[in-house]
């Protein structure tokens, strides 16, 4: 269940994102690391909070850049002024900015020869995104796109029954995810934000892909999007290339707190998850045993993100989200805004091929740490 606030590790974060994780992550591969948050503001917090709950067999080292003086420092962190003082000391760098500024700061990082986390989404545009991920590739450094949805219990859970096959093919999905607008102004403005298409409901554009896969036609609805101090809701009908339907709404309208729900109805069954529900998910067929969890229920999923992430950068280990996933989600919300104000169905730009990510099954995935 997602709560308003909630103590991570002695330290009070207050946001949506930030749950009660009780359990630290052993992982073996992250040792030692010195980690450069850049930006330190909310979601760095969440990050530093995530780093920290990872039992690591050293002690990581953190450093911090921000271009505002009025972001405060996190406590443990120690602050460089200069980017490029701190890209000369760091093992990996993890981009934590407002999104008008993610690629160039990827650029940024690798020309300095760092591997590279960065939130999502990870551009404005698809050609922004590619660049990036081939500027990163002509530069020997790896990147990796926090799409941190695919670390949430009840979706991993969802996706674990799902694996098993014993659901059949997914047929009709939903999502549905709602909070509040965010505060910070830069939210509101869809050219250094992308709106509620690239911020908010990426992530389920994310999570339709994961389950049913490409996406070939976009229908979509915005609304609340004319006026300043209005709240955006977003609706999007994704007919994907298998056939399947994912209907998904997302908003920024809701007053208090933050829920997200699922239903995801496939050929040989139903899985249910609703944030409003006792019981965080329904698995439909009690009949099938699940794949192994690659954390164990309790852990923070930023703390498995960025573990398994750190892996993937270091050690190209495998990750269950790729850069190509992370285009092509973008390209869907791209579609979703393009089918909005044009009020027609919209194909979203393919992902090249060379850029596509490979399928990581829970095999895969099981010993990566
Ligand atoms: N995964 C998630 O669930 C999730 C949740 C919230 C935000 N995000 C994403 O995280 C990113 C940051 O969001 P936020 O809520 O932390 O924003 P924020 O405004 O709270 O913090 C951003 C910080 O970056 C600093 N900054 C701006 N430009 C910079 C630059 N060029 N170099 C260094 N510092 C710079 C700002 O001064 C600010 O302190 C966005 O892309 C957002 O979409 C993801």
């Amino acid at each position: 269940m997602l709560c308003d606030s909630a103590k991570v590790k002695g330290s009070r974060v207050t946001a949506w994102w930030a749950v009660p994780w009780a359990r630290p992550l052993l992982v073996d591969n992250v040792v030692a690391m010195r980690i450069g948050v850049v930006g330190l503001g909310g979601i760095a917090r969440a990050h530093l909070a995530g780093w920290r709950a990872i039992d690591s067999a050293e002690p990581l080292e953190f450093h911090g850049h921000d271009v505002s003086s009025e972001a405060a420092t996190p406590e443990g962190v120690t602050r460089h002024d200069d980017l490029a003082e701190l890209l000369g000391i760091v093992d990996l760098v993890d981009i934590c900015t407002p999104t008008f500024s993610h690629v160039e700061l990827i650029k940024a990082a690798a020309d300095a020869g760092k591997p590279v986390l960065c939130e999502k989404p990870l551009a404005l545009t698809v050609a922004e995104a590619v660049e990036a991920a081939r500027h990163c590739a002509a530069a020997g450094v790896s990147l990796q796109v926090g799409q941190v949805v695919r670390y949430f219990p009840a979706y991993v859970a969802a996706h674990r029954a799902f694996a098993t096959g014993a659901y059949g093919e997914p047929a009709v999905l939903r999502f549905r995810r709602a909070g509040g607008m965010p505060r910070q102004p830069w939210f509101a403005d869809e050219e250094r934000s992308g709106g509620i298409a690239l911020d908010l409901m990426i992530h389920d554009i994310d999570q339709a892909r994961w389950f049913a896969g490409d996406v070939v036609r976009v229908h979509a609805h915005l609304k609340g999007l004319d006026g300043p101090g209005l709240r955006p809701h977003a609706l999007a009908i994704l007919t994907h290339a298998s056939g399947a339907i994912s209907h998904i709404t997302s908003s920024w309208a809701l007053q208090s707190g933050f829920g997200t729900a699922f239903e995801i109805a496939c050929t040989q069954g139903i899985l249910e998850h609703d944030t409003r529900d006792v019981a965080p998910i329904r698995f439909d067929r009690s009949d099938v045993a699940l794949p192994p969890a690659p954390a164990a229920p309790g852990q923070s999923p930023f703390a498995e993100e960025l573990a398994e992430l750190a892996g993937a950068a270091l050690e190209g280990r495998p990750a269950r989200v790729g850069v190509g996933d992370a285009i092509a989600a973008l390209s869907v919300a791209l579609a979703v805004r393009e089918s909005a104000r044009t009020g027609r169905a919209v194909v979203p730009e393919a992902v090249p091929d060379d850029l596509r990510s490979p399928t990581v099954s829970w095999d895969d995935l099981a010993g990566v740490r």
